[in-house]
């Protein structure tokens, strides 16, 4: 529908049409990365989930391949969930995914590719002795779902765990197994916290210490261990760091107060379902999550799709903080990078915005530094902590940041920026934020002030990059300890009428800005050419 045209991506992932949910069983397989998907063939809405199937070989240039798997079985004739895949060291692909079965219950089932040989996987072959796992007892046959790419211990079992909730907390189980098809529940589980609800989606991986490549899931040595949940209640994806103690199968969270569900979100925006893998091509973890949509179901119809993945990430643990995750772009998208427009200390004064000169703004990759210089011996305490009303909701120290989507006139624009807050006994806390608020003229949209505490280090600036794509905003701060991806719908900032300004709407502190700014291409995402498969 040309009506909406304009809101399609041109370098995220997402389907040709109709609707798409979580990323499933991503991997690296002779020479390819394949990423699967929730995917309804026949609608822009959920339902009739297939797994939908493409390939690239920089994670950025995608080519759709035919469906990989379909709801035709009676353990998954309502729907072929959300799975993971584990590669085995002699090369086989176990993928275990969760089947809605003809009465609803889920289950667990194993498949796995037709032929090695074909580096595309075109083919997956259903386990005849699927379900592998059904409900256990205690737990509801609706509360079973997502199970977790396995990892070996040294008693050379496999080990992999599935969320579920008892009444109103949140747990994560742990199965283990030696052939895929044979299983054994263990007793307690790997983590719960109480009040949570059910986790979908849980991911559990090793990040190592000292914080510079990614590990296979296996690793247990020189590493902490991340938990991650998807809470159906909220639904936001929230993770904690801590330890994995093999001897026990229990995961203890570093820090009780920021566990599972209570603290840490990977994204503060427009985000779920997400899953990593260890690319072992490139030595890194990647993190992929689904933006789902936020304008009405009616919308998604009308235009005939619906939702996006992120730009992959890579996550590492921050060894200077010692308390989050750094998550930033795949370096493979800085191949679509074109020309940039570079700005040093550009003033920006208390209440005031600035244009950036660099035409079209819709496809952008953006490095954004931020230095303040306080206006007077200001005293002013500003103690409301995250991200206020928005960005209009001035202060002695902010907000400040840009605004992207921006149309001429200002009457559409999307602000990311940082917040400064400190309380009276001199604590300085920094949030960064996007405000959706009037991020388009569209009447039945969504709109929300989101945001995260950004940990900013002593001698550190206030630093940003931010991945403008048409109609998603995705922004990382400090290197990326906070992450937030904006879902918006600009009817006047689109295509060459779209803008990118500074904007300072501190009361007490001027800021200068150093940027350097690219026009990014289009990953020119489509079939993969059927002739050659
Ligand atoms: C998360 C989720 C999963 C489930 C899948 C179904 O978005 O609800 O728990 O497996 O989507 O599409």
């Amino acid at each position: 529908n040309a009506m909406f045209s304009w809101q399609r991506t041109a370098f995220h992932f997402q389907p040709e049409h109709n609707w798409m949910n979580d990323p499933d069983g991503p991997l690296f397989y002779k020479g390819w990365y394949h990423l699967f998907y929730q995917y309804n063939p026949d609608s822009a809405v959920w339902g009739n989930i297939t797994w939908g199937h493409a390939v690239s070989t920089d994670m950025i240039h995608w080519l759709y391949l035919p469906l990989a798997m379909v709801p035709d079985r009676w353990y998954d004739a309502n729907g072929v969930w959300t799975g993971s895949a584990t590669i085995l060291p002699n090369g086989e692909i176990m993928i275990l995914y969760t089947g809605s079965t003809n009465d609803s219950v889920q289950v667990q089932n194993l498949a796995y590719p037709a032929n090695l040989s074909d580096p595309l996987l075109l083919d997956w072959i259903k386990y005849e002795g699927n379900p592998v796992l059904t409900p256990p007892s205690g737990i509801g046959s609706t509360d079973f779902r997502d199970p977790t790419t396995a990892w070996i211990g040294p008693d050379g079992k496999w080990r992999i765990t599935i969320g579920s909730k008892i009444n109103t907390t949140g747990i994560s189980m742990v199965y283990t197994t030696t052939d895929f098809i044979n299983y054994e529940l263990h007793d307690g589980v790997l983590h719960e916290v109480p009040g949570t609800g059910m986790w979908e989606c849980v991911d559990f991986y090793p990040v190592s210490i000292n914080g510079t490549k990614g590990v296979e899931t296996s690793v247990n040595d020189g590493v902490k261990h991340v938990l991650k949940a998807s809470l159906d209640d909220t639904k936001l994806d929230h993770y904690a760091i801590g330890t994995y103690f093999i001897e026990n199968e229990t995961w203890v969270p570093d820090d009780p107060t920021i566990d599972v569900g209570i603290g840490l979100r990977y994204d503060y925006g427009r985000y779920y379902a997400s899953k990593t893998f260890y690319d072992q091509n490139k030595e890194r973890r990647i993190l992929w999550g689904w933006i789902n949509e936020t304008d009405t179901a009616t919308d998604d119809l009308e235009k005939g799709w619906s939702s996006l993945q992120t730009i992959p990430r890579t996550v590492l643990f921050d060894s200077k903080t010692g308390t989050n995750l750094l998550q930033w772009p795949v370096e493979e998208i800085e191949d679509l990078r074109l020309n940039s427009t570079e700005f040093t200390d550009v003033l920006v004064e208390a209440g005031t915005t600035v244009p950036l000169d660099i035409g079209t703004a819709t496809q952008l990759d953006i490095l954004v530094d931020f230095e303040i210089e306080l206006l007077g011996t200001e005293e002013s305490v500003n103690g409301s902590s995250g991200c206020g009303d928005g960005a209009a909701d001035r202060s002695t120290f902010g907000p400040f940041g840009i605004l992207a989507l921006a149309d001429e006139t200002l009457s559409e624009f999307t602000p990311v920026y940082f917040r400064v807050t400190n309380s009276t006994d001199g604590d300085v806390t920094t949030y960064f934020c996007a405000d959706e608020l009037r991020s388009s003229r569209a009447p039945e949209v969504f709109k929300q002030v989101y945001g995260g505490e950004v940990p900013v280090l002593d001698g550190e600036t206030y630093s940003a990059r931010v991945l403008v794509d048409h109609s998603i905003v995705e922004s990382y701060a400090q290197g990326g300890r906070t992450v937030i991806s904006s879902r918006v719908y600009p009817t006047e900032a689109i295509y060459g009428a779209a803008r990118l300004f500074l904007f300072n709407n501190a009361t007490g502190v001027n800021v200068k800005a150093t940027l350097k700014i690219w026009q990014l291409n289009s990953a020119f995402i489509h079939p993969f050419p059927l002739d050659q498969i």
